[in-house]
């Protein structure tokens, strides 16, 4: 049946394919699918817009035309005047239009228009007429179109969305626009929403026999005007793709109703979800009526994830420390345009370092992080609120702003009752969003909650109690939690709130939190279930190892882990307090990445510059990778304490004098990170003295290693021009080879050339896809220049476009974007620099060459195919 209406639907298509439309032909999209992708085609206002752009008889000539994902504030200037926190970069209002004729074909169809996120207070207008409102920049919404579209094969529909984001905003750089995927999904009258559908299984029964019985229960909607009587048919797929098991009943779906269908099937050696085996299932569904049909397949996992008071967290029953990184939602030069690519190789170099879990922090994540965590095996913790009530740092326009504002009877977003506040669509959607999706492991209720204002928090309580009651009524198995930065505090609210977690079975995060508190709160409330919600906060900039701490003249910050905020500490400190309490179920570190504003030490809440060097840094220093991507060197240390799987090596400082700092007595501390038993360093191949660890076992049996109070191994060593190299041993004193790491490091003689390379030689020639190319500077003899800071210039030929260019250095102000599609220019940092390269809709070679003055250039090809 199935087959059959798209085999139809083609021949539809071809046949108005030759048919000469009123409109441009390629204004017709294809809406052959039930989700098409809506991202091609749309106008911008690029500030030409006013408040009555919505009408689509106004011009828009002096538009641009855009693709979606699509971040405005990314390209603007950074002004001196703005936040700190915000990266300097600006928000404003600007409008969005999409013209796009229906085929007539679709005359009676449902055809609805889904938002992943818009940054911020969106108004979506359809042919002149509001359709709705959705102030929240993370959470996702829809609306339907069918009322006010025109669908005849031949006239222009406007669909029209404001995106407003006003000043001051948010404590980090927010981006402004529709940033993520936008999707027209067209079905029958009667048809699944599978948004609203939750697969559940029982826990027990799984854990106990590894079989379980499956309940889905199965949302329908019929916007028809007559009943419909349905056959819904569901089958079980194994992640290998077999249907193990599957059921049909009948339902009535009163005409303009939705109505629930339980079924129930039941699946035997069931394969569990795990981070190491990310195996996913599905549940298809199939609705029929006389008229009408829809089908969908939703993925699912069945894992069990636990928490005990004393021994922290357990997935599947294994204990495993929680190695987790926050994440802000922006892609350095990309700004917070959400590109699969992007974020792929975000978790990639993440998941390599041995992170397990991420928390997207402070706000709900998108469709695309929280797909790929569930794909690749990474936890996910969902968050929904910086704050409830009250403006942070001042920011009026933040969430605060419509936390208690209700949705609105006559507001046509989907998914809402009509009298509930913001604050509970945003906990009832992120919910929806993620409740079949087996990485998400916990629902956070909020970040910091009584932190950066004052005010009467005497209701938080009450607000915390609603919020955990709407996610519980989602989905009576999430695991609530929190991030509470106050423990030890004594502070009454704050417990009030972390109470009521526990009370429904949650798990209470703290944020830099010591050991100390977690042993004097452990104590308090041997019954809470607690974890490092978030730690560190240690700063570093890449490569640099020029100054001991913070360099206030060039707005860096040293690369060893030493620096850190007032209120965090080392990453080597951060871990240590998490290892070795097994009651610590693990830590998310502040951050993953680094990200654009709270440029700590020189953050500012308010307008203006805070280093007195303009609105320079404009990126934070939280970071193990920058925000090119480039790993710094705690990547590495993480790397030693994270993942088992690799001999991690590393040294730092580089050997060139000039990039380091020395003692007093001239000699130069060298780090090195390592999992390794033991470590042998050399000067120009005389031993410096070996290194052991010293091997800890916890009760619960979990292992690091120390050397002289610390994670990692430490030497004093007088400079010489030359070549520090390490060794690894292993517990037998055999020398191990095999090392991730820079295991040597060498004195490097002047920049004479650009070395490319790209993290992918194989793109998708779908317009969309990325490859990250890294320019590095290289002497004559190829040993890495470390320190080079030298200008390049990119050029690009063929099937693609460059659109973006970065090196990771907070205090560059140069644009992130090119001087067009295919010339770019940026000065490396540290000895590197990254151009964003995209592919276009056709398949062929791109090629990429680098130059620079007095450098040998280089070339690079990618070949871009047909998806
Ligand atoms: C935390 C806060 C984060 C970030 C961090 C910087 O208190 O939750 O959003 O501001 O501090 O150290
Ligand atoms: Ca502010």
């Amino acid at each position: 049946m199935r087959r059959l209406t798209s085999v139809f639907l083609t021949i539809v298509l071809l046949l108005a394919g030759c048919v000469p439309a009123s409109a441009e032909e390629n204004d017709v999209p294809d809406l052959s699918r039930r989700m098409n992708s809506f991202n091609e085609g749309w106008l911008f206002s690029c500030g030409e817009g006013d408040e009555t752009a919505s009408d689509p008889s106004l011009g828009d000539s002096t538009w641009e035309p855009v693709t979606l994902p699509h971040d405005w504030s990314i390209s603007m200037a950074y002004d001196e005047n703005g936040e700190a926190e915000s990266g300097f970069l600006p928000g404003g209002t600007e409008w969005y239009r999409k013209k796009f004729v229906v085929p007539s074909s679709l005359k009676g169809k449902r055809i609805s228009v889904v938002f992943d996120g818009v940054y911020q207070r969106a108004e979506v207008y359809l042919n002149g007429q509001k359709l709705g409102y959705h102030p929240d920049g993370y959470t996702s919404f829809s609306l339907d179109l069918s009322g006010g579209l025109i669908v005849d094969g031949s006239s222009e529909n406007v669909l029209a969305v404001r995106v407003e984001n006003p000043q001051p905003n948010s404590r980090w750089y927010s981006g402004s626009g529709i940033y993520r995927d936008v999707w027209l999904k067209v079905t029958d009258s009667v048809f699944v929403d599978e948004d609203a559908t939750a697969i559940r299984y029982d826990v027990d029964q799984l854990k106990k026999q590894n079989n379980t019985e499956t309940k889905a229960a199965i949302v329908l909607r019929n916007d028809s005007d007559n009943d419909a009587n349905v056959t819904v048919h569901s089958v079980l797929r194994d992640p290998a793709g077999t249907a193990v098991g599957e059921t049909s009943s009948q339902a009535v779906v009163q005409a303009k109703q939705t109505a629930t269908v339980s079924q129930t099937i039941e699946a035997r050696d069931l394969t569990l979800w795990s981070v190491d085996d990310p195996s996913q299932y599905t549940w298809e569904v199939a609705v029929s009526s006389s008229d009408d049909s829809d089908a969908v397949s939703i993925p699912f996992g069945y894992r069990y994830a636990e928490w005990d008071a004393d021994h922290g967290f357990f997935l599947n029953g294994k204990a495993m420390k929680l190695q987790g990184v926050c994440l802000h939602q922006d892609y350095g030069a990309l700004g917070t345009a959400c590109y699969e690519a992007a974020v792929e190789r975000q978790l990639n170099k993440l998941k390599r370092m041995g992170v397990n879990a991420i928390r997207s922090t402070h706000h709900a994540a998108g469709r695309i992080l929280r797909t790929l965590c569930a794909q690749k095996g990474i936890l996910l913790i969902e968050e929904g609120f910086d704050t409830y009530i009250y403006p942070k740092n001042g920011n009026v326009n933040d969430g605060s702003s419509f936390f208690l504002e209700t949705v609105g009877s006559d507001n046509g977003i989907e998914h809402v009752y009509s009298d509930e506040t913001w604050a509970e669509y945003i906990s009832r959607r992120m919910v929806e969003e993620s409740r079949n999706n087996p990485a998400v492991i916990m629902y956070s209720i909020g970040n910091e909650l009584l932190g950066n204002f004052s005010g009467d928090t005497q209701d938080y309580p009450q607000y915390a109690e609603e919020i955990i009651t709407w996610i519980k009524d989602e989905d009576p198995d999430a695991v609530v939690t929190i991030g509470d930065n106050l423990a030890g505090r004594d502070n009454a609210v704050q417990l009030a709130m972390d109470q009521a977690l526990v009370d429904a079975g949650g798990a209470v995060g703290f944020n830099y939190a010591g050991g100390d508190v977690y042993d004097s709160m452990h104590a308090a409330y041997p019954d809470w279930c607690l974890y490092g919600s978030e730690t560190a906060s240690a700063l570093s900039s890449r490569g640099w190892y020029s100054s001991p701490g913070v360099d206030e003249k060039n707005l860096q910050v040293s690369a060893y882990d030493t620096v850190h905020v007032g209120w965090g500490t080392t990453a080597q400190q951060a871990w240590k307090d998490v290892i070795s309490r097994d009651f610590v179920g693990g830590e998310f570190i502040w951050t993953g990445w680094d990200y654009l504003g709270e440029p700590e030490p020189w953050n500012g809440l308010e307008p203006g510059s805070v280093s007195g060097q303009g609105a320079s840094p404009k990126s934070s220093y939280f970071g193990v990778v920058d925000t090119a991507g480039f790993e710094k060197d705690t990547y590495y240390f993480y790397m030693s304490q994270w993942n088992p799987d690799v001999v991690t090596l590393h040294i730092l400082p580089d050997w060139n004098v000039e990039d380091i700092v020395r003692d007093k007595l001239g000699r130069v501390k060298v780090d090195v990170y390592s999992n390794a038993a033991s470590v042998e360093l050399f000067r120009n191949g005389m031993s410096l003295g070996r290194k052991y660890f010293a091997k800890q076992t916890t009760e619960d049996g979990y292992t690091y290693q120390t050397c002289e109070g610390v994670l990692y191994l430490s030497w004093d060593v007088w400079y010489w021009p030359g070549e520090i190299t390490a060794k690894a041993y292993d517990e037998d004193g055999n020398e191990i080879t095999d090392t991730v790491g820079r295991s040597s490091v060498k004195t490097s003689s002047a920049a004479a050339q650009v070395v490319l390379t790209a993290d992918r030689s194989e793109l998708r020639a779908d317009g969309s896809d990325l490859a990250f190319i890294t320019a590095g500077i290289r002497d004559e003899d190829g040993n890495p220049v470390d320190g080079a800071s030298v200008d390049l210039n990119f050029t690009l030929e063929g099937e693609g476009r460059i659109i973006g260019v970065d090196n990771g250095d907070p205090t560059d102000l140069s644009s992130y974007q090119g001087s067009d599609e295919s010339h770019a220019s940026r000065r490396t940092f540290s000895g590197k620099a990254l151009i964003i390269v995209q592919t276009s809709k056709t398949a062929g070679t791109i090629r990429v060459s680098a130059s620079g003055e007095g450098l040998a250039s280089s070339v690079i090809e990618i070949n871009s195919a047909t998806p």
